[in-house]
């Protein structure tokens, strides 16, 4: 599978700094949900799983060492995650998961009904507004009937006691907003967990139901490394599209970001994020 250059990801995808951050993303993510299935019923009776946009693999992986039974397949638009998904999958001995490039934005090359679960997390970064119908679309093409849909995103810049850190959050949030991200009216929020479960049902899905999920991230809380070195490694890459966006100037941002780089080490800083997963039932 080779996927179209084309993409819309707001980061580098073939950036070995971006895939560190999603591997520590994603540690803290799954634990703060309750591991790789939570809220699926009986997911024991899953046969075929399809994880869209994948990264390096950890949702995946965690899944297919949870269900030896199942063959787990991702797929993401990055060569160098793709390739270090399947290098971790050889090395822990998962024989059942394996990973291909292939861009989410174009039809899927799998033949209709041919999972038990879709899942997908964390995409609001990667699909610009219109790109979310035709890829609910696709994913429910190649869903079987009675397959699960499982979309899993943040919802909104979170909340903290540090002022430059929230000010840096909701400068993301308007960022995505103004270059076409998700449906927020006034870049407020993330802007795609509200719309999801309205997609589903026009889609014909049934059972929709959400899980609320949150995580901690204050001093000396475990995630805390986790979420202060995603702020890192995203804010550096943020800021040449706030700057051409005209949101902030370069220098304006640099003293934000180290005014919230040194709140976020006080032994005081607290701070929460919230996202939320929708699932629904193809009939
Ligand atoms: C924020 S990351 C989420 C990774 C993973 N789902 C997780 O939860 O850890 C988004 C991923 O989508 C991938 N991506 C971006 N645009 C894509 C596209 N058009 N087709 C396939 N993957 C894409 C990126 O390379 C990146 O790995």
């Amino acid at each position: 599978m080779e996927a179209n250059s084309h993409n819309s990801y707001v980061f580098d995808p073939e950036s070995s700094a971006e895939m560190a951050r999603l591997i520590n993303q994603d540690r803290m993510m799954t634990q703060a949900m309750g591991g790789p299935l939570a809220g699926l019923e009986q997911p024991e009776t899953l046969r075929n799983i399809l994880d869209l946009g994948s990264g390096p693999g950890g949702w995946a992986l965690d899944v297919a060492f949870e269900l030896p039974q199942a063959n787990v397949e991702g797929i993401d638009i990055s060569r160098i995650m793709v390739d270090y998904a399947n290098a971790r999958a050889r090395t822990q001995d998962i024989l059942n998961a394996s990973f291909g490039v292939m861009n989410i934005t174009e039809p899927l090359d799998f033949p209709a009904a041919s999972f038990d679960l879709v899942n997908a997390r964390f995409l609001t970064v990667a699909l610009k507004r219109e790109a979310w119908p035709p890829l609910l679309k696709e994913s429910t093409r190649v869903l079987r009937p009675g397959g699960y849909l499982r979309l899993t995103e943040v919802v909104d810049a979170g909340i903290s006691n540090s002022a430059a850190l929230n000010q840096l959050m909701q400068l993301l949030l308007q960022a995505l907003w103004l270059a076409g991200y998700a449906f927020s009216p006034d870049g407020h929020s993330v802007g795609a967990v509200h719309m999801l479960p309205s997609f589903l049902r026009e889609l014909g899905y049934q059972q929709v139901r959400l899980q609320p999920h949150a995580v901690e991230y204050s001093a000396n809380m475990e995630a805390w490394a986790d979420q202060y070195h995603n702020i890192e490694v995203a804010g550096s890459q943020i800021k040449p599209l706030l700057v051409k966006l005209g949101l902030i100037t370069i220098e304006d941002f640099d003293q934000l970001y180290a005014q919230a780089i040194s709140d976020m080490h006080q032994e005081t800083f607290c701070a929460i994020q919230h996202f939320t997963t929708v699932f629904g039932q193809k009939p």
